[in-house]
């Protein structure tokens, strides 16, 4: 018998089905509530409300759990490479040897970029940042490659316009590093994985061939694996929103881009940085800086810190701390802002403000202090995030399509004036 919940209204009852995920969570489905009551549900920012139905990516925020495809994080950032884990996102399983070979070469073979999609790129003013350049640069991708417009492509036609995506996102990336320094692009080279390639074409250089350190290709590999999804953020929420009016993969994309910008989204890697920095040149008084973040008073936030879903330590900030201490051991850099972050985070876990609001470090507090260690400039920060959460992203539309689910129209409850009389402009 399917469990259900009783809902009174004033004298009458109504029975709302309860459904149960694979992973024992619970909803009550509300979605003959109207209908039957003609009453809506409000939920301002949905942290108590399911958008969808999804097999792609698990977390629990109490106990710090994080799974893609029922892999646990932890065993993919250990063993895996960010394009295993990509395929995986995209298609459902890990490859074997002969379908990643594929879906790598397939991905090499579509790595340039159009020659006239460098006029775009050279209106942009040098130091404009690189996540509007990124979300515009994507979206621009359907005007040279109009075939993706078509919203009944078949699977192979769609396939083919995710491969593109995917390919030519490092290469745009790469663009854009080089567009900040004043520099000459690097292109794309068949014979390197898609990591490394991305690497050459954002540190190498047209005067000299450059070796990849493997320290950094590994630590890049595990940063775009921790990034790769993370169920309906606001980001992929976005991305399934701008999906469901039938609007092509680039530009439901290019708004993911936009709304992952945001510093209390993936644009506060960049202001986790910005706010060590700040308290490092005021001369390192974490206690200071904990006690502004309390106070009602004042607009600061430990950036970095708390999240919606995670009230545990978020299992991906685990790894990337220490991650962060392997790689700047190896690469012989110390960075006086790991050692505020880490006074920071020991400061705030001891405090009660953040302990009974459950707040913890999060995919951003530590990331940055590795993209600085591998020469990466603060802006570039959040254009990593998205390079790293485009399969996810990916994914997330392929199956929102596959559903075939409803465009996304969310109700409101009215609150303005109800009726008012027209008054010409003379009598005003
Ligand atoms: C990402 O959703 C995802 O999965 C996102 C992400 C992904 O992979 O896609 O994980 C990536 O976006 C991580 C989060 C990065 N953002 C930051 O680090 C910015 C700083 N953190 C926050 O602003 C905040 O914690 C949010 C935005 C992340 C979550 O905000 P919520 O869930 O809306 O919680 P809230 O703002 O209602 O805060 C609850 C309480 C409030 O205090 P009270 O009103 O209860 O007194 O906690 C306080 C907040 O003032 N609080 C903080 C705080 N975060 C929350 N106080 C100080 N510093 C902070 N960082």
């Amino acid at each position: 018998m399917s469990e259900s919940a009783s809902l009174i209204i004033g004298e009458k009852t109504y029975e709302l089905p309860i459904i149960t995920g694979t992973e024992g969570e619970k909803a009550i489905d509300i979605s003959k509530l109207r209908d039957a009551s003609g009453y809506i549900t409000l939920d301002s920012g949905y942290k108590n409300t399911g958008a969808t139905k999804s097999a792609i990516t698990f977390l629990d925020g109490e106990e710090g759990i994080l799974k893609y495809r029922g892999y646990g994080i932890e065993e993919l950032a250990e063993k895996s490479t960010f394009l295993e884990v990509a395929y995986l996102l995209i298609y459902g399983d890990l490859p074997n040897q002969s379908q990643l070979n594929s879906f790598q070469s397939d991905i090499s073979r579509h790595t340039l970029v159009h020659e006239d999609m460098k006029k775009f790129f050279d209106g942009f003013p040098s130091k404009s940042h690189p996540m509007g350049q990124l979300s515009s640069l994507i979206c621009s991708l359907s005007s040279f490659y109009p075939e993706s417009l078509n919203s009944k492509q078949t699977p192979e036609e769609q396939n083919l316009t995710i491969i593109k995506l995917f390919a030519k996102m490092t290469t745009v990336v790469s663009w854009i590093y080089k567009k900040s320094l004043g520099h000459p692009i690097i292109y794309p080279q068949n014979n390197l994985d898609y990591v490394s390639n991305f690497l050459n074409m954002t540190f190498g250089q047209r005067t000299e061939v450059i070796e990849i350190d493997p320290v950094i290709v590994k630590a890049m590999n595990v940063l775009f694996i921790l990034h790769a999804d993370h169920e309906q953020n606001c980001s992929t929420s976005t991305v399934r929103m701008v999906g469901s009016s039938d609007c092509n993969l680039y530009a439901s994309i290019s708004a993911g881009i936009s709304a992952l910008w945001g510093p209390l989204h993936g644009g506060a890697n960049q202001a986790v940085i910005e706010m060590l920095e700040q308290i490092k040149n005021d001369g390192g008084d974490t206690d200071k800086w904990i006690n502004k973040a309390k106070d009602k008073n004042d607009d600061f936030r430990l950036m970095g810190f708390g999240h919606r879903v995670y009230k545990n330590f978020d299992p991906r900030a685990k790894i990337i701390k220490k991650a962060c201490d392997e790689i700047l051991e190896k690469l012989g850099i110390n960075d006086p802002v790991l050692e505020i972050a880490k006074k920071l985070e020991s400061a705030a876990l001891n405090d009660p403000y953040f302990v009974e609001r459950k707040l913890y470090p999060n995919v951003d507090f530590y990331s940055g202090i590795i993209y600085r260690a591998l020469g990466f400039p603060t802006d570039m920060f959040t254009v990593l995030f998205a390079l790293g959460r485009l399969p996810g992203w990916i994914a997330q539309w392929k199956e929102m399509r596959e559903n075939k689910e409803p465009i996304g129209r969310p109700r409101q409850i009215f609150t303005g004036e109800v009726i008012r009389e027209y008054v010409d402009l003379k009598n005003r």
